[in-house]
């Protein structure tokens, strides 16, 4: 990629070193934190292996998610400390401390849900408290594009360009933290999944964030004026140097969480995942694009809505049920999630197959959300 200022690159490429670093040292303390959990009595049972043999009665420690949100933790905060006098100066201080503030609350929680066994309703408010900070320290408009349709109402005609939401906007942006770390949490039970969606996720953004990047270096203002190049990708860069880290702590947690499973991801992880992908969006302005990457998990909390919230009876765990006899995997149609739907479509599935399939489909919502976002988008803003 070309940038318009030669330094935006070379952070670009530091935060990969550093971030390699950081992957590695995952990698590395995985299995010594591993110990220490189940010492702790921090242990799961394998819900999909109920009577296999080869896997009967073993205990797999749990919440390694805290490993990897520390480590995570200190890679950016060292990059913060090493990097921050070559950062444009349109990344607020403020705004990057809150953003972590708000990724470390919601790690306590997440561990404090590991370790006390919350409630559900808990579970839904928690990531409120912990978004806040970052809501009071976001700085970024609160008016949206209002979108060129005329049917079934002329909306630019009776809106305006801009339309200001005011509070709702941060309303807004606090049920997206609501939903990203819940809607993550609620698309598992089978092993590698959490991390799994993570990871594509992840993939998705810091590839929306290098187009960005390209378009912004490409466009006219980058020769003319490079400050205002600057403001234009710096969100992006912001994003970038949040993500980067983000994803290769996350393969390093995926090589011990893939099938069969030797650690546990715990709460702790799928809600530091989704209030970092939350807190990247909110920053950089791209939630509307984030939300096309969330498609699976969109279509598994609708498809889950009747028992979430108490229509149809919700057992402590909606995973599909073990056959020992076949060693594969069948729907259990009461459950509603889309791990489910797909063997009701699919028929029984090994375990590594059913979270590659879905990871398939992640990884195919995620460029329908390209097409979307590049292609559909532009005849509408
Ligand atoms: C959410 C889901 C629940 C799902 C659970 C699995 C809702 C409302 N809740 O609950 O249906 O079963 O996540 O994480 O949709 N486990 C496995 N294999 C795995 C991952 C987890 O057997 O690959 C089991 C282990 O026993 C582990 C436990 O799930 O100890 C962790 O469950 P937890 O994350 O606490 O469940 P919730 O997030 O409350
Ligand atoms: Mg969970």
């Amino acid at each position: 990629i070309y940038l318009p200022n030669v330094s935006l690159q070379w952070i670009i490429v530091q935060s990969g070193f550093f971030s390699f670093g950081a992957g590695l040292l995952t990698y590395k303390l995985i299995p010594s934190v591993a110990e220490l959990t189940s010492q702790a009595n921090l242990t799961g049972m394998d819900l999909n292996k109920r009577g296999d043999p080869k896997f009967s009665g073993k205990k797999i420690p749990e919440s390694l998610g805290i490993c990897v949100a520390v480590v995570y933790l200190v890679c950016v905060i060292l990059f913060q400390t090493f990097q921050w006098f070559s950062f444009p100066e349109t990344i607020q201080l403020s705004e990057y401390n809150a953003a972590l503030t708000s990724i470390c609350f919601m790690i306590l929680l997440g561990f404090g849900d590991d370790v006390l066994n919350l409630r559900w309703r808990y579970k839904l408010i928690l990531p409120m408290f912990a978004s806040l900070p970052l809501l009071v320290a976001y700085a970024g408009g609160t008016t949206v594009v209002v979108p060129d349709i005329n049917f079934p109402v002329p909306l630019r005609e009776w809106l305006g360009m801009v339309f200001d939401l005011g509070i709702f906007y941060r309303i807004y942006l606090l049920m997206l933290a609501i939903f990203c770390t819940n809607s993550i949490n609620i698309l598992a039970g089978i092993n590698g999944l959490e991390v799994g969606q993570s990871v594509v996720i992840a993939t998705s953004i810091i590839i929306h964030n290098l187009i960005e990047l390209t378009i912004a270096s490409h466009s006219p203002l980058s020769t003319a004026a490079t400050n205002s190049a600057i403001s234009t990708v710096s969100p992006h860069l912001f994003s970038l140097i949040l993500m980067i880290p983000f994803l290769f702590t996350t393969i390093s947690l995926l090589f011990y969480n893939w099938y069969p499973s030797r650690v546990f991801v715990g709460d702790t992880y799928t809600y530091f995942s989704g209030m970092c992908f939350a807190v990247v969006a909110i920053l950089c302005h791209f939630s509307k694009t984030l939300l096309l990457f969330f498609i699976p998990q969109i279509l598994n909390f609708l498809y889950s809505v009747p028992q979430l919230f108490g229509i149809i009876p919700c057992p402590r765990h909606r995973v599909p049920k073990f056959n020992p006899e076949t060693g594969k995997m069948e729907a259990i149609p009461t459950n509603l999630t889309i791990i489910n739907l797909l063997l009701m479509i699919t028929g029984p599935l090994t375990e590594r197959k059913l979270c590659v399939y879905l990871l398939i489909f992640q990884g195919f919502c995620s460029c329908i959300g390209f097409g979307i976002r590049y292609f559909v988008a532009p005849y509408f803003f």
